[in-house]
């Protein structure tokens, strides 16, 4: 039984295979299975699965930006889970990566509160200047444009995320700034 098909509820079952499984994630790093295992500890043991996102997240950092599809394997062996169901969640966020990035993510938020206030602007500059469209990588591999819903940010729209960092009220030259100023 998948999870997905788990009464409402109730708890999955535990996999008699747990521990053969979880040694299948012969991609982790021991540093990796330490910080996977900090967030599986917040939640009771059958519920491992829980901690999906942020493995998935320690997982991209760690590759360099992006998920292959071993390494969502490994990460679905190591939570007990389906491997569908961690593509369903890696495939569905739009922090997840499945293809190669550049060394920065550059993240602008084009939902509603920032296209009304400019973000479709900063994305026709950012294209326009350094030849890259939504969800392309600089020639240089400096970053990665992304276009992305709602950062949470809308008060002070348009938004943008770089790396970690969120960027607010930017205009295209603030945030040629902010391009100019990565690595
Ligand atoms: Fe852009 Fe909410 S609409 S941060």
């Amino acid at each position: 039984m998948g999870f997905r098909d788990t009464p409402a509820g109730q708890a999955p079952s535990p996999n008699p295979q747990r521990d053969p499984q979880r040694d299948k994630a012969e991609l982790f790093t021991p540093e990796l299975r330490a910080a996977i295992d900090h967030w599986v500890a917040k939640y009771p043991p059958e519920w491992r699965q829980s901690a999906v996102m942020p493995a998935l997240t320690l997982v991209q950092e760690h590759n360099g930006g992006w998920l292959t599809r071993e390494l969502m394997d490994d990460v679905a062996a190591y939570l007990d889970m389906p491997p569908i169901a961690v593509y369903e969640v890696a495939s569905f966020y739009a922090m997840y990566d499945l293809e190669p990035v550049g060394r920065h993510k550059v993240c602008v938020c084009n939902s509603v509160s920032c296209m009304l206030n400019g973000s479709e602007e900063l994305i026709g500059h950012v294209t326009d200047k350094y030849g890259v469209q939504p969800g392309e990588t600089t020639a240089d591999g400096r970053f990665t444009l992304k276009e992305v819903e709602c950062l949470g940010a809308c008060r002070h729209a348009p938004a943008v995320l770089v790396g970690k960092t969120y960027h607010e009220c930017l205009t295209p030259q603030a945030l040629d700034k902010l391009i100019e100023d990565l690595e």
